[in-house]
């Protein structure tokens, strides 16, 4: 069966690059959220195609998909999909996004795929089978310490209301890593931790969609994916951290002590809204 899944998958993700590529030279952009939260035409575009693959295969399986929400039917058998992550980057052109499907069997990750379309870079993991990049095996990085790691981080919709929360950890990881980088695309941001281009990744506020993929990946590549405390990975909490194993106690202590003044800077700027008001 975990032959055929991947088969599905990678069928799934391909069809999903395909109109990636077709759509980025004409692009319609919306709103959703707010003023920040794109969507475009390719979003939903991409996510029928792919549950159009999946179903045509598979179909009493559950989807759990981030334009089209959540099958109503219950199924020992689920599909998360986000069809384009990086739509902001990929409503202005810049050249990281990529499709992230993942399968879990009773609520177990079994299979994740991340499909940058445009630097044709597929990297895939089943459980207990490792991860590749291309076909070739991956492995995150040896970096011994969060001194000398390249971290990368990302914001959620909410980054104009929570600027100062999110901005805390950005200052402090800033004096305590080699450097940070924002890509904009956190399925890609896990897929690199797992193939050793970044050391570590931290982000709150994501959804499933964002993250079930990308986290298997990283396992499978011996590193590790956590909830942001450290614990088991909630991918419907979503506040996720992973790093190449090595600093990933490190950096769950510095955004443990971190957070008291990120909390702090938070309830100061609602209050200073709240007084200009
Ligand atoms: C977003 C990207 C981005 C992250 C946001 C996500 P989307 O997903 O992964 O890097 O910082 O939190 O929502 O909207 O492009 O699919
Ligand atoms: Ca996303
Ligand atoms: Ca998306």
């Amino acid at each position: 069966m975990i032959n055929e899944i991947e088969q599905v998958a990678l069928r799934a993700a391909r069809a999903a690059g395909r109109i990636h590529l077709k759509r980025l030279s004409r692009i319609t952009i919306n709103r959703k959220s707010n003023s920040i939260d794109l969507v475009t035409e390719a979003d939903r575009e991409s996510e029928a195609a792919i549950i159009e693959v999946i179903h045509r295969a598979f179909p009493t399986h559950a989807i759990l998909a981030e334009e089209s929400g959540a099958s109503a039917h219950q199924s020992d058998h689920r599909w998360i999909i986000d069809p384009l992550d990086g739509t902001t980057n990929f409503a202005h052109g810049y050249p990281q996004f990529c499709v992230s499907i993942a399968y879990e069997r009773r609520g177990r990750l079994q299979f994740g795929v991340v499909f940058d379309a445009l630097k044709k870079e597929c990297f895939v993991a089943h459980r207990g089978q490792g991860a590749r990049l291309n076909g070739k095996p991956i492995r995150v990085s040896a970096t011994p310490n969060l001194c000398s790691a390249l971290l990368c981080t990302g914001f959620a919709y909410d980054r104009r209301e929570r600027r100062r929360f999110y901005l805390a950890f950005w200052e402090e990881l800033m004096t305590r890593s080699q450097g940070i980088r924002r890509t904009g695309s956190a399925a890609l941001d896990l897929a690199y931790v797992a193939a050793g281009r970044t050391d570590g990744f931290w982000e709150f506020g994501l959804k499933p969609w964002d993250v079930a993929a990308g986290a298997l990946i990283v396992e499978e590549a011996r590193g590790r994916a956590t909830n942001m405390d450290g614990s088991e990975i909630d991918v419907a909490a979503a506040n996720i951290l992973a790093t190449n194993g090595r600093l990933h106690d490190e950096l769950v202590e510095a955004i443990a002590q971190t957070r008291p003044e990120a909390d702090r800077r938070h309830a100061e700027m609602l209050r200073e809204i709240k007084a200009s008001a």
